[in-house]
């Protein structure tokens, strides 16, 4: 591994020999050394974010409220994958037959952090690439006949309710969903329109923990237990959820359990898991099938082999974990809805209808409103032609802002500053 001043030798080499002044690589290796120092936050939390702000590469004039698409990974995280690069490249291993190749391994050396940081146990869990990969991974791996139902909300993402159709379409199983009200009042009306939903030949309860049409948090463990009280399985997208609030996959009771965290936990992109709870490994069939796949005593690890693929971002993963981990998830998940009930507050006094649930457990970093009659497109490109202010909408008027922790206060009262103008010149 290069330390700090080889980094930075090394990122000064590279500028100097390929003029890349601006490149990722030396901005990566300019970053603070140490994270601000945690005392920092208890005397002025404001400063303490500021300074923290100052590990993302995302220029000080843009405004990034979409992380729901996407995450951005701060320097350590870099830096930890260009490090991984610097190990894996070599081809140095001690043993012959060991190669930087995930898809073949165990590669406990990731799978552990990750499994502490969700709360399960390392053999119930998968490194796989994204949570479309492992949703997809659920809804082919099941024992499933024709006419067997699926539920999930009529708000899934494509990546989660497609593989379900998928099979529905080549196998006959029947796919049904739920209406969400918008904004979803409390976790009570969620319950009962699951619980109304399931019929004999219910299955499978499938839904987002975190929808990315409104970004309401569902009330998860309740939907589980109400799937188990009646033997159906309960498969758990959660795209959105680690990093963006405190997750514990045991106490939360879900058979499966997909994510991303190169959203909001800022991992490396194209690391992704998937969770089987210990009971169910021995009832998933495997997707991808290569060296491994029928072998039980694999547990989990069945499920990541994928083939070759990229280790240095595991290294990146681990890091995020880390990074995450030395801010602290309770004071992230905080930061995260104060940030949004904000934004939320400050949108709804210029008018705008609420699509996020008034029930403070049922949001946290990403609040959603209705615009209309804005286009929501004509803001998007606005916003970002004209401010350098990113958002992320839905048709025809739906705002979805993502307020993650990096970004300031002053952050957020520019985008309001640039919606107010937008709303006086399109009036
Ligand atoms: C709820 C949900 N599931 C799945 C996905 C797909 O994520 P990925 O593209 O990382 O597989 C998203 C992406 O926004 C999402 O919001």
């Amino acid at each position: 591994m290069l330390d700090r001043r080889q980094f930075l030798s090394a990122a000064a080499g590279f500028t100097g020999v390929l003029g890349l002044r601006e490149s990722l690589f030396v901005r990566a290796a300019q970053a603070p050394a140490k994270l601000p120092d945690p005392a920092l936050y208890g005397s002025n939390e404001d400063a303490y974010w500021t300074e923290l702000r100052k590990q993302f590469l995302i220029p000080e004039d843009e405004v990034y409220l979409n992380n729901g698409t996407v995450g951005s990974s701060p320097a350590p995280v870099l830096r930890a994958i260009f490090d991984g690069y610097n190990e894996c490249e070599k081809l140095a291993q001690d043993d012959p037959e060991d190669y930087p190749i995930w898809g073949y391994a165990s590669w406990n050396e990731f799978r552990d952090p990750l499994a502490a940081f969700v709360g399960c146990m390392r053999d119930e869990i998968a490194l796989l690439r994204n949570a479309t990969e492992a949703n997809s991974y659920i809804a082919n791996g099941l024992d499933l006949k024709a006419g067997d139902e699926v539920l999930m909300t009529d708000q899934e993402h494509p990546g989660g309710e497609h593989p379900w159709n998928l099979r529905a379409k080549r196998y006959g199983i029947m796919v049904k969903k739920v209406t969400l009200p918008k904004p979803v009042p409390n976790a009570a009306a969620v319950l009962n329109l699951f619980n109304d939903a399931i019929t004999p030949r219910t299955r499978v309860i499938f839904f987002s923990h975190i929808p990315t049409v409104t970004g309401v948090v569902l009330p998860a463990k309740e939907l589980c237990a109400l799937a188990r009280s009646k033997s159906i399985l309960s498969a758990v997208d959660g795209a959105h959820v680690p990093g963006m609030m405190r997750l514990n996959l045991r106490e939360l009771g879900c058979d499966m359990y997909s994510s991303s965290p190169h959203k909001w936990l800022q991992a490396t992109k194209g690391t992704g898991f998937l969770y089987v709870r210990d009971e169910m490994i021995d009832r998933v069939w495997n997707t991808i099938a290569t060296e491994g796949w029928d072998d039980p005593k694999l547990r989990a690890e069945r499920f990541q082999r994928i083939g070759s693929s990229n280790v240095p971002a595991l290294w990146g993963l681990r890091a995020a974990i880390q990074f995450a981990n030395q801010i602290g998830m309770e004071r992230i998940e905080k930061r995260h809805r104060q940030m949004a009930d904000y934004i939320l507050n400050e949108m709804t006094k210029r008018g705008a209808e609420s699509w996020t649930s008034p029930e403070p457990a049922l949001r946290c970093g990403i609040a959603t409103v209705n615009v209309p009659p804005i286009k929501r497109m004509d803001l998007e490109n606005w916003m970002w032609k004209t401010k350098k202010i990113r958002i992320r909408g839905g048709e025809p008027s739906k705002l979805r802002l993502s307020t993650p922790y990096y970004l300031l206060k002053k952050d957020v009262d520019r985008f309001l500053a640039a919606f107010d103008e937008y709303k006086r010149a399109h009036a």
